[in-house]
């Protein structure tokens, strides 16, 4: 079915101020059909007396709605827009047990936290890809604790990447699913989940999408189109399925617990220098 553009209303959109959690939650409907959320999985994992760290919490609303689980909750970012976010909505709340610090992933290892957390977690947030940012979580996780990763998937936003170009994730050879939980593996964790997540998103008219859409946009420093810019009619011609515009949303998780022993291989300074098989049966490489 043809959806007709309002130009005047797309340029309306596209002036207004978009940032991650800023501006009105455009209207769409899901399909969360087998799409379990991530803030109800952490939920189940949460018990009383755990000390628990959200990396990358943004505006700390998995921390502020489970708060009464668990003991003790910390979350960093590394913008103070959002934690002002956290800060507020947890006074708000009433919650106690909750604290947010300014903080980059990279400086986990040096606050003197080390084995300190039951749970450490992230939802599309700064650690999952590679080794770096895995080691700093490592350093401040205790051995069997668990550590959870919700990441972007290949698929997410496949249909905005398909006309404009713009998305997280490029013709890699190598699926998000697969680079996380090999990432965590090689790390000292001992994966128990590991899997895609897929939901449909439904927007009931194309400004509905591109608040959305800008919202991705602005916070990933992707340029904005102009109002006539023609891709936006495309998209929404392409993406129409009976009357309302369809997208996917794809994450990644990866979860599983911290080993007692690391890995061979890999020389990672979250475990103690007498602890590293180094030479053992799989070498170094
Ligand atoms: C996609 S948002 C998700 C926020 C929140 N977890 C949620 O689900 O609403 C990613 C968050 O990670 C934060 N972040 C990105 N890079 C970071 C880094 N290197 N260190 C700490 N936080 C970071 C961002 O500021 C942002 O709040």
């Amino acid at each position: 079915m043809h959806m007709t553009l309002d130009l005047n209303r797309i340029a309306a959109v596209l002036a207004e101020s978009h940032s991650y959690y800023g501006g009105r939650e455009p209207g769409y409907r899901a399909d969360r059909r087998m799409t379990p959320g991530a803030r109800d999985f952490l939920g189940s994992q949460f018990q009383a007396g755990m000390v628990v760290l959200d990396v990358g919490c943004g505006n700390g609303g998995t921390l502020i709605e489970h708060a009464s689980k668990f003991a003790e909750g910390l979350g960093i970012d590394n913008d103070p827009a959002h934690l002002a976010l956290a800060g507020k909505a947890a006074a708000e709340a009433g919650t106690t047990n909750l604290s947010f610090r300014l903080l980059e992933v990279d400086q986990l290892p040096s606050q003197g936290w080390a084995d300190r957390f039951d749970i450490v977690f992230t939802e599309r947030g700064p650690f999952g890809y590679e080794s770096r940012s895995i080691q700093a979580v490592m350093s401040v996780l205790r051995t069997d604790g668990l550590i959870f990763c919700e990441a972007i998937g290949d698929l997410h936003h496949q249909e905005v990447r398909e006309v404009f170009g713009t998305g997280p994730r490029f013709n890699q050879a190598i699926r998000s699913l697969d680079q996380v939980r090999v990432a965590m593996e090689r790390n000292g964790i001992g994966v128990r989940v590991a899997a895609d997540i897929i939901t449909k998103r439904y927007y009931p008219d194309p400004c509905e999408w591109l608040r959305f859409q800008c919202s991705i946009w602005a916070w990933s420093g992707a340029p904005l189109p102009a109002p006539d810019d023609p891709r936006i009619g495309w998209f929404v011609e392409r993406n129409t399925v009976s009357g309302e515009i369809e997208t996917t949303h794809h994450v990644v998780w990866v979860a599983g617990v911290k080993l007692p022993e690391p890995p061979g291989y890999v020389e990672s300074p979250y475990f103690p220098a007498d602890r590293r098989s180094g030479s053992g049966r799989h070498g170094r490489c």
